[in-house]
């Protein structure tokens, strides 16, 4: 006797990494692990899946109609926690102005970091909240949250604090106080690295707000030296790191994420080949980020296929933020990630759920549909899975069910 039945599935999206540990990389990118039938759950666990488990008894049934079933998203890059909006920036960038030039003006980034220093604890908690019920109209079950806005001891802590809010979304936190070079130090830019090795990451691990660290190696942001300063203290203090990696530039992100032991280069749109060599060959996963290569409008494209061909695992995330990222749909990025980057929509959707979960150390969890994993099941109104990512900015999600519990439905 199960406590819920997901039955009548036309196709059901294992993403199974059976005996495989490492993440999926070239042909194996695309290995969604097609079956059909029923899914049973029994508290928070999978119990059976396929023809196997038509005919579960359960407490609760739910007829997917021949819809599709897949595992719950895991959006790996976000910066959820922050307040307000800059849709003044997205209609000034719609008039030709620089995402650049915007940031060299006061906007960007420090204009985030105004408003979430100006928001009180509850300002801040209610819009992660708000963030994250969004997330799960989606169908994204986890996310990856950075700091970053803060860029002081008081307020990175406040806005990792801010993360820990009791939500159906499990929210895996990530310290970027290597995010930009906060005003007030702008003239004494070596002080503020200092500040992040010698006294924000120390807190940061003493009362274990973040997993992970980062920084945005980039033109006018951080340089390699100092991103690698940055990476270096974070794992001295038990982070490991990710990159902000030559989005707008060719930074050398990605080969500073290999030299440092990464788990993660994100962005990339000017990586190479051999980056994607390297990065195999390092064990850093490429985690693309198709909505803000759209949002900024950018021609330069993150060399999705070279990265399959040259076995390097890619993940998908949307990158959401109020600056280059707007978006919070998995759908709607793994459209872009088809269009934009030419990936096939297996390849995007095992970029979004199991390859995803490895960058986050969770792929023993969440990220695949196997006899014991943590239940985060979707449920979509379509019939061919390809239709998720192709009904652009139509939502096909009807039920998500978080660690067995049925959160979302029509
Ligand atoms: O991931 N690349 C740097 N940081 C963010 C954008 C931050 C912002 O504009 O607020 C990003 O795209
Ligand atoms: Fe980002």
């Amino acid at each position: 006797m199960a406590d819920l039945l997901i039955r009548n599935a036309s196709q059901i999206l294992t993403c199974a990494v059976g005996e495989n540990a490492a993440p999926f990389a070239g042909k194996n990118q695309s290995a969604i692990g097609l079956t059909t039938g029923s899914i049973a759950i029994e508290g928070d666990r999978i119990m059976a899946i396929g023809k196997a488990a038509d005919n579960t008894k359960a407490a609760r049934v739910i007829d997917a109609r021949g819809g599709v079933v897949l595992p719950g998203f895991v959006d790996c890059h976000t910066h959820a926690v922050f307040c307000g909006h800059r849709a003044d920036e997205f209609e000034l960038r719609a008039k030709g102005v620089s995402y650049e030039a915007i940031a060299r003006n006061g906007g960007g980034i420090q204009k985030s970091t105004g408003q979430l220093r100006e928001a009180t604890d509850e300002e801040l908690r209610a819009a992660v909240l708000r963030h994250l019920d969004q997330f799960l109209d989606g169908g994204t079950t986890t996310i990856e949250a950075k700091s970053g806005y803060g860029l002081s001891l008081e307020h990175e802590l406040r806005a990792l604090r801010a993360l820990d809010v009791p939500h159906a979304v499990e929210v895996v936190r990530t310290c970027l106080a290597g995010h930009s070079v906060p005003p007030e130090y702008k003239s004494k830019r070596r002080d503020y690295i200092t500040l992040v090795c010698e006294e924000i990451f120390p807190a940061v691990q003493r009362d274990q707000l973040a997993e992970y660290c980062d920084v945005f190696v980039e033109k006018n942001v951080f340089t390699f030296e100092e991103g690698q300063a940055i990476l270096d203290a974070g794992k001295r203090h038990g982070m490991r790191g990710r990159v902000h990696a030559d989005q707008l530039s060719r930074s050398g992100g990605a080969r500073l994420a290999c030299r440092v032991g990464a788990i993660t280069a994100d962005h990339l749109e000017y990586a190479t080949r051999e980056d994607a060599v390297a990065m195999r060959e390092a064990g850093v996963t490429a985690v693309l980020l198709p909505g803000a290569n759209y949002v900024l409008n950018q021609d330069q494209r993150a060399p999705a296929r070279n990265m399959i061909n040259m076995q390097c695992p890619v993940a998908v995330a949307t990158d959401f933020n109020p600056g280059s990222a707007p978006i919070q749909s998995m759908p709607l990025t793994l459209n872009l990630a088809c269009v934009r980057f030419g990936m096939t929509v297996a390849e995007a959707i095992i970029g979004a759920t199991i390859n995803a979960a490895h960058t986050i150390n969770r792929h023993d969890k969440i990220g695949s549909l196997e006899l014991g994993k943590q239940a985060d099941v979707l449920v979509c109104n379509v019939s061919d899975y390809r239709e998720i990512a192709y009904w652009l900015g139509r939502n096909p999600i009807t039920h998500v069910i978080k660690k067995g519990v049925l959160v979302r439905e029509p």
